[in-house]
């Protein structure tokens, strides 16, 4: 059963910490956001991914969990977040929140307690080896720091313990348990008893951090079958008891939506569709991807990796297309303006579910060289508060220091924008309305026309045909189009259709209906 409200989803993505400040502490909370949600329909997006909201010391902004069941007071009171969602609701945005299932916080109180040397009921809860001198290979460990004889294996930052799901296949039987044992069943009845009490809080669904990392020595990337009957199960649960809930899986595989998730988001790996596209690079930081306006790029290959994984799921599910998010840097400055146009509506008129990442739709820059905050690291640059105003922190917050420095900018805030026609948020707002207007974007008719080289790229959406140009200069491409057909919309010059073949200006993109 594919979901239904899911088809025409078009998701906004929000960093809680950045967004906005309604009571000048520096950091942005649920009342800011509330007072911000007649914006994000106004942009033509009809849902929200909340990135992580629950109490957490923030060493890895948010996805190390201390407490799941309650909100971080630094976003404000567990009414403020009763509030949100309600008022959300009432707007007719739905608002899929973030799910961290694979490791809680270091300070996950469940967590000390496993990290104790007298066996107690969360012993088992949490993945420890025998041997605090050794890290078993394939692993990343943290030890020295606990009482317990061993070391807790983590799954991302070593303020990130692994909760035990249990192994596929067993190594080590001294510390490795089955997938089947009664700890890691504990622990999928645990994460059940989250989905179900944010489910019954009015969430409409979840974004699944790591959703691949359950089960351990669990095959392939792209298999995973212990972890997949973990999703399937969920699944199952969710059909049964919340048929309009929806899970999104940060796990980039189309194993993904055969393990039970509604979409998956492709994301930023190095020669995979979406960096073939427009993220690939060489050791040098050269751009190679299609949309590199001198041409380094090749298409053909993106086409045809595209098309397979979209063959592979579009029956059960969705590819979640992303303008960028908050681990992967932001497009602007690396493309302007009028490309970043051409690259969007490209990507959202593909098949797939859009999410864009807050700030994008004004054209927010990645700002590079940023000091790391909250173990961002490199991401930290595209995680700066979001640009309303050129006033005191970009219209943010009234605070004389906040999470992140603001940028200033006369014309990259929503203020300008706003006013401004031409603006790149009138863009957007116009290609949304456009791609909701018409239903073949959320059709499963879809194909590749021509893709060869860094020539023209040239798709079908139904009777619609889509046709692309990244450098430049003009190309013309020998495809025919009806000559019952108009230009319905276009980014740039209009392409010009005539017998044999279309001529297509630089730096646009045209849909021929
Ligand atoms: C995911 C999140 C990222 C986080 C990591 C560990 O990749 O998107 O922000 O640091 O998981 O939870
Ligand atoms: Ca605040």
């Amino acid at each position: 059963m594919i979901s239904a409200w899911l088809k025409s989803a078009v998701f906004y993505e929000i960093y809680p910490n950045s967004f906005m400040d309604s009571n000048g502490d520096g950091y942005g909370d649920f009342k800011g956001i509330t007072s911000k949600l007649d914006y994000i329909k106004s942009l033509g997006c009809n849902a929200i991914w909340l990135n992580p909201h629950y109490d957490s010391p923030f060493k890895d902004g948010g996805y190390d969990v201390r407490d799941y069941f309650k909100v971080s007071p630094r976003f404000g009171s567990e009414e403020d977040f009763d509030e949100f969602i309600g008022t959300a609701h009432s707007k007719g945005l739905k608002v899929i929140l973030d799910l961290v299932p694979g490791h809680t916080s270091e300070e996950h109180p469940d967590f000390i307690k496993s990290a104790s040397n007298i066996p107690n009921e969360m012993y088992d809860r949490y993945i420890w080896t025998n041997d605090p001198w050794a890290c078993p290979q394939g692993f990343k460990n943290n030890s020295g720091r606990f009482d317990r004889n061993g070391s807790s294996i983590v799954n991302f930052f070593s303020t990130q313990p692994a909760l035990n799901y249990g192994f596929n296949r067993i190594d080590e039987p001294a510390w490795q348990m089955s997938y089947k044992s009664e700890a890691a069943l504990k622990t999928r009845e645990w994460l059940k008893s989250v989905i179900r009490y944010w489910l019954d809080r009015g969430a409409d669904g979840f974004r699944v951090d790591m959703a691949d990392s359950l089960v351990k020595n669990d095959g392939s990337q792209s298999e995973k079958p212990a972890t997949s009957e973990i999703w399937r199960e969920i699944r199952t649960m969710l059909d049964n008891e919340y048929p309009d809930a929806v899970l999104v899986s940060e796990w980039s595989n189309p194993q993904a939506i055969r393990a039970g998730f509604h979409a998956d988001f492709m994301l930023d790996h190095r020669g995979n569709p979406y960096s073939l596209l427009m993220r690939m690079e060489d050791e040098s930081g050269k751009n190679i991807s299609y949309f590199d306006a001198d041409g380094s790029g090749d298409c053909s290959k993106f086409a045809n990796d595209f098309g397979n994984w979209y063959n592979a799921i579009k029956n059960d599910g969705y590819i979640a297309l992303i303008s960028c998010n908050h681990d992967t840097p932001r497009l602007a400055p690396k493309y302007s303006q009028e490309q970043l146009k051409v690259i969007y509506a490209t990507l959202f008129t593909l098949p797939g579910v859009p999410f864009i990442y807050y700030g994008d739709e004004i054209g927010m820059t990645y700002m590079k060289g940023m000091p790391s905050v909250e173990c961002g690291f490199q991401r930290t640059g595209s995680r700066t508060p979001m640009q309303w105003s050129d006033e005191k922190n970009a219209g943010f917050s009234t605070a004389d220091k906040t999470f992140l420095p603001a940028t200033i900018d006369k014309q990259i805030n929503v203020a300008a924008q706003t006013k401004d026609k031409k603006s790149f948020l009138n863009f957007m707002k116009s290609f949304l309305e456009f791609r909701k207007s018409r239903k073949e974007f959320t059709s499963t008719d879809f194909e590749f026309v021509h893709a060869k080289g860094a020539e023209p790229l040239v798709y079908k959406r139904g009777a619609l045909t889509v046709v692309v140009n990244p450098l430049k200069v003009k190309q013309t491409v020998a495809v025919d189009i009806s000559p019952n057909s108009n230009v319905i919309f276009a980014v740039g010059k209009e392409a010009k259709a005539a017998k044999g073949g279309v001529t297509v200006p630089p730096i646009s993109l045209t849909v021929f209906g």
